[in-house]
């Protein structure tokens, strides 16, 4: 294992340049909108291109290798190429990839993801978590005949038009805090979908309801993170959750939870931490070992509007690539793996992580705080931690200190995610924290400097 004085370094395991990758960025350029189909890979003046991942470690064509704390937007749980499932995949492969018959390894894996949570009656796989989110939000339509979601201001949930209002709301146009505004994300939004979506703030129990008071008898359900990384990665709070599902059992509306991110939270997902169950989950990253996938699960009389044998089909639902045997392998496997001696030993570690981020801000004395649970973390650089978007929305110093962090951070090894947070694997051990918290300590000292 890595020790800290031998910690990856680019200066220490790459020739110094970065060629291969540039030169690929400018045929990337020519074929593609910004060169990449994915915004969250570019970084300036150029993104790097991986040669291979193994662990927690992940290596560029440059010869560079960097701790993955990123997990592919916290998609992997185990890391990179975790060999039960190379294993699987590879032999599921030479069997063939996608078939229009049913497969046992689907029916195996419904199995298991019900048996983890009594909330999850029956299941059905989509191919991303955007379009779990879309078809936990057109399930409760179909379910309830209304059609207005109520969802939290800035959080994210995919890229469906509905899901994805009010997600980049800024100062200029988040409106007041009592009504917060329907804000669009990409220009030519419908102005009726602006209307359809109800925002409201998020751990702001009072003002949530009164906004939701208005839209009752409309609303077909009310979707929410109970830890929303883009809101900052602070929990829901407990008395916030069970208004909400007090407020839509009164009033014959959903309750959708986005467990995305925080299935990895438990073994049953973020919400076995409350004393709720929502009618409907949203899955997806980890549970697809690595291979797109989602799912939607939740009460089976709910459930039952997308069954194909109904008369009539209240909501028909489909997909070439839904619930194919790679990403059904996969993800078998893969959370097998993820049993619950495993999500303690991953929260454990975690914690540490959390702990000794927050021991090196104070040594170097910067204002700064670490939020998060489970198996994830975010930096803010503000003294407190922030309770809502508005709270979390960085100023431009703000977001100058946190990129001279995570550029420092990448520079000498650490991967995270752009929003300063760190979402862990199995694959992680007490030195790759070791090597984080120094790192951290460095980049916060650079802070103070600059
Ligand atoms: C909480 C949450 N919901 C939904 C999504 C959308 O998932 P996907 O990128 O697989 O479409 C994401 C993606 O980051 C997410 O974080």
């Amino acid at each position: 294992m890595t020790s800290i004085n031998e910690r990856p370094s680019p200066a220490a395991t790459a020739n110094g340049t970065t060629h291969g990758s540039a030169a690929l960025y400018e045929r990337a350029l020519k074929v593609m909108p910004g060169g990449c189909s994915r915004n969250t890979i570019l970084r300036k003046p150029h993104p790097l291109y991986v040669e291979y991942g193994e662990g927690c470690y992940v290596t560029d064509i440059e010869g560079t290798r960097r701790i993955d704390f990123a997990n592919n937007m916290a998609s992997l749980i185990h890391g990179h190429a975790q060999p039960e499932v190379v294993a699987a995949v590879g032999a599921q492969l030479q069997k063939g990839t996608a078939f229009m018959m049913a497969t046992e390894v689907e029916v195996k894996f419904a199995e298991h993801m019900c048996g983890r949570n009594p909330g999850f009656e029956k299941i059905r796989f989509v191919n991303s978590g955007t379009e779990a989110v879309m078809a936990c939000l057109k399930a409760s339509r179909a379910f309830t005949g209304r059609s207005k979601i109520a969802k939290v201001e800035g959080a994210y949930h995919g890229i469906y038009d509905y899901a994805e209002i009010s997600q980049t709301a800024k100062p200029g146009n988040w409106g007041d805090a009592e009504q917060p505004s329907s804000v669009p994300v990409s220009r030519g939004t419908p102005p009726a979908t602006l209307d359809d979506v109800v925002v409201i703030p998020y751990n702001d129990t009072e003002r949530a309801i009164a906004i939701l008071d208005e839209h009752a008898d409309q609303l077909a359900c009310v979707l929410v993170d109970l830890m929303a990384h883009r809101v900052g990665l602070v929990k829901a709070r407990d008395e916030y959750v069970n208004a909400l599902r007090k407020w839509t059992q009164d009033h014959g509306v959903l309750l959708v939870c986005d467990e995305v991110i925080t299935l990895r939270a438990t073994y049953g997902g973020a919400q076995t931490k409350y004393p709720i169950t929502p009618d409907l989950t949203a899955m997806g990253k980890m549970i697809g070992g690595g291979f797109p996938v989602g799912a939607i699960a939740g009460r089976a009389d709910i459930m039952e509007v997308m069954n194909p044998l109904a008369e009539p089909v209240l909501f028909p639902h489909s997909g070439t690539f839904s619930a194919n045997p790679i990403s059904m392998t996969a993800g078998l496997i893969t959370m097998r793996l993820y049993d619950q001696s495993a999500v303690n030993r991953l929260n454990r570690l975690t914690k540490m992580a959390r702990h000794r981020i927050t021991e090196a801000i104070e040594i170097a004395g910067v204002p700064a705080c670490v939020t998060g649970g489970g198996s994830m973390f975010r930096l803010h650089m503000k003294p407190e931690p922030p309770n809502n978007y508005r709270d979390t929305f960085a100023s431009a110093d703000e977001a100058r200190k946190l990129k001279i962090l995570l550029d420092h951070a990448f520079d000498n090894g650490i991967m995270l995610i752009n929003t300063g947070s760190g979402a862990l694997s199995t694959a992680m051990t007490e030195t790759e924290i070791d090597i984080l918290a120094q790192v951290m300590l460095e980049g916060f000292r650079k802070i103070k400097q600059a």
